[in-house]
């Protein structure tokens, strides 16, 4: 009898070792997957960051003589002569935009994304952001307002932050109409200790069928004005990873075909939220 006993104990003290070592085994070999994971997806940022410091090498000299010749530094041009430089210059600009882009979204994706994180006044930050916005909208007949009385601080990387919201308004721009365009930013405290951006345009919208699209990598919408301006597809999945590095949160409320709400959170500073 008692050495059925032990046999049964050893039996189920065995048993519950075996299972454990067998989800022990499993959790290491997924740890180890996505640490590989990691590796891989940081030699792969090391390779773009490479591939686009070669091509930025390459850029520069291209850039300089395209700004020499529209400077009228080699000589006077002629009509057609201007107009050809200019496009050059903008064709230069955007492969440069298109590259930063490109090593943003690696660095994102393989967290390796160096944040200076500050404690920012979401006034001061705001102020900033100002200066910063202006020379998008004279672009196009825009009215941008900012709303924000808000003192509270957050905790980011200011520059990053900014480069979020240049993002934000430089889609709406592509959305609103020719004339009569709005486009209104407002900052205000959100629900579980955050700060809550808005960005509201009187744009076409998004169509309900393609908000969950929105933000992945290389999604451009297929509206005229999307063709018409699209970029690469980049940029709002580089505002959600640098908003989702900040623990805060990205989404949008669309009012097709009556324009467009982003909503971002960031964390308020740890002293502020208890
Ligand atoms: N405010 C908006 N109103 C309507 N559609 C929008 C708005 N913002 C973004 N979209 C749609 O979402 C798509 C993806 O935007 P995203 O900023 O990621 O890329 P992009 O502007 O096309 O290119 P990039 O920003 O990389 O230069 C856009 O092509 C557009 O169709
Ligand atoms: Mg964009």
């Amino acid at each position: 009898m008692f050495v059925h006993y032990i046999l049964t104990v050893s039996y189920i003290i065995f048993s519950i070792i075996a299972i454990w070592c067998t989800g022990l085994q499993k959790v290491q070999s997924e740890q180890n997957i996505l640490h590989e994971k990691n590796v891989v997806a940081a030699l792969h940022a090391l390779d773009v960051s490479i591939i686009n410091h070669d091509v930025k090498t390459h850029l520069s000299p291209i850039k300089m003589c395209t700004e020499m010749l529209e400077s009228h530094i080699p000589g006077p041009l002629n009509e057609k002569q201007e107009k050809m430089v200019v496009t050059m210059r903008r064709c230069v600009e955007k492969l440069e935009t298109l590259l930063n882009d490109i090593s943003d979204m690696y660095k994102l994706e393989s967290h390796s994304m160096h944040l200076e994180k500050t404690d920012l006044d979401v006034q001061d930050l705001m102020d900033g952001c100002t200066n910063l916005l202006r020379p998008f909208i004279s672009e196009k007949q825009v009215e941008l307002q900012i709303e924000s009385g808000e003192h509270g601080k957050i905790y980011a990387d200011g520059r990053r932050i900014g480069q979020v919201l240049v993002n934000l308004v430089k889609n709406a721009i592509d959305f609103v109409p020719e004339s009569g365009g709005k486009i209104t930013i407002t900052v205000q405290k959100g629900q579980d200790c955050t700060m809550l951006f808005c960005v509201e345009d009187n744009g076409e919208g998004v169509k309900p069928e393609d908000l969950g699209k929105i933000f992945n990598k290389f999604y451009k919408g297929e509206s005229k004005q999307a063709r018409k301006y699209g970029g690469s597809g980049l940029g709002l999945g580089i505002c959600k990873g640098i908003i989702q590095e900040h623990g805060g949160k990205i989404w949008l409320e669309s009012r097709n075909p009556n324009g467009t709400l982003f909503k971002f959170t960031i964390p308020l500073i740890s002293s502020q939220s208890i």
